[in-house]
């Protein structure tokens, strides 16, 4: 174990743990009482910083979107909010206010805030691209807010390097705020991004925060060949990584490393990614405080040079 100190985020001065709690699961497979108790632990666990959007979970049958920004303003408003929280959530598909329009931009910051019971959100990010509307006035929007005292920071999320390098120049061109993250999937299993996405955020000084930090649960070990069944709605998609050789090779190289160092297989998947250039803090979320007391530990865990090198000759594409 480690000391280890926040990070900022980008050029802010917004400073996070390595693990943000992914926010997804509250209202969903975690009810209010558990997601309640979820939350207790992380911030007495050293955590500081907790995602969410306003679409979590309109997948789910019979919810609308909004359920689990909803739940984390009434853990704020029930336990008070810690002086170090940094808040954030995104805009873009969320069923009544779908893309990145200015009008939509500004109306659902104002539903997110609402639902959060926060003046300001810490840090707001495009949840997707939208092609449809001009990249300008999505920059131009979300620096407004950031103008209006609603927003703090900006942050892009599944956006193409390219489409990133447009709208920061947007910004540097008509002096707009301009977004201090990224957020892309990437994990021991996906690692796409390494090849563009991670030269332009060091080119750009912006910090990424990888979502996915376990694979959808695949890179706690819990799936296995020929192991029992799991009960999850995410048991289709992280149970087909079985198929994938590369990805039984993490599995191998995670439980030898988590073996050597007395740690579940969890924290050091999401140690391995805490440390990859640019990164500066990962994202995963637990259904109850049993799930995120393995996955705590990433918080001062810091991988030996060997251990690392191993998860990621593993993990090689
Ligand atoms: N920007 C985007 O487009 C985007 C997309 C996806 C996610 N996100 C964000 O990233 C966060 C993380 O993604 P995610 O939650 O979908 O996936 P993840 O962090 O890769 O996987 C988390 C899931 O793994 C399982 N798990 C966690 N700890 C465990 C443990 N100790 N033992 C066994 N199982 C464990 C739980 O699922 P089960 O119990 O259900 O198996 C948990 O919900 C989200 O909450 C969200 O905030 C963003």
């Amino acid at each position: 174990m480690n000391d280890v100190k926040p990070r900022p985020l980008g050029d802010s001065d917004l400073y996070v743990s390595r693990l943000c709690l992914g926010g997804n699961v509250f209202g969903w497979t975690a009810d209010e009482s558990a997601s309640f108790r979820v939350l207790d632990d992380y911030v007495a666990g050293g955590g500081t910083f907790v995602d969410t959007a306003d679409s979590y979970s309109a997948w789910a049958p019979g919810h609308r979107g909004g359920e689990s920004e909803t739940l984390i303003g009434r853990w704020l408003a029930d336990r008070g909010r810690p002086e170090d929280l940094v808040l954030a959530t995104k805009v873009s598909r969320h069923p009544e206010f779908p893309g990145l329009s200015a009008g939509n931009v500004r109306a659902a910051a104002d539903a997110s805030l609402e639902r959060l019971g926060v003046d300001a959100i810490d840090l707001y990010y495009a949840h997707f691209d939208d092609p449809d509307t001009p990249l300008e006035e999505s920059a131009r929007a979300f620096s407004e807010l950031v103008d209006a005292g609603k927003v703090r920071y900006i942050g892009l999320s599944n956006h193409t390097p390219d489409r990133i390098r447009a709208w920061l120049d947007i910004c540097a061109d008509q002096g707009l705020h301009a977004p201090v993250c990224v957020q892309p999937h990437y994990n021991l299993v996906e690692r796409g991004v390494e090849d563009a996405l991670v030269p332009l955020a060091r080119e750009r000084r912006l910090s990424l925060l990888p979502y996915f930090g376990l694979a959808r649960g695949f890179l706690t070990g819990k799936y296995r060949p020929g192991g029992p069944s799991v009960d999850s709605p995410r048991a289709g998609s992280a149970g087909a990584l079985l198929e994938d050789e590369r990805a039984l090779r993490v599995l191998d190289a995670l439980d030898t490393v988590a073996g050597r160092l007395g740690v579940p297989q969890a924290a050091v998947a999401l140690a391995w990614l805490a440390d990859r250039p640019t990164v500066s803090s990962v994202l995963a979320s637990a259904r109850g405080p049993e799930q995120l007391a393995d996955l705590l530990p990433v918080n001062t865990l810091v991988l030996d040079a060997e251990s690392a090198d191993l998860l990621t000759e593993a993990s090689a594409p």
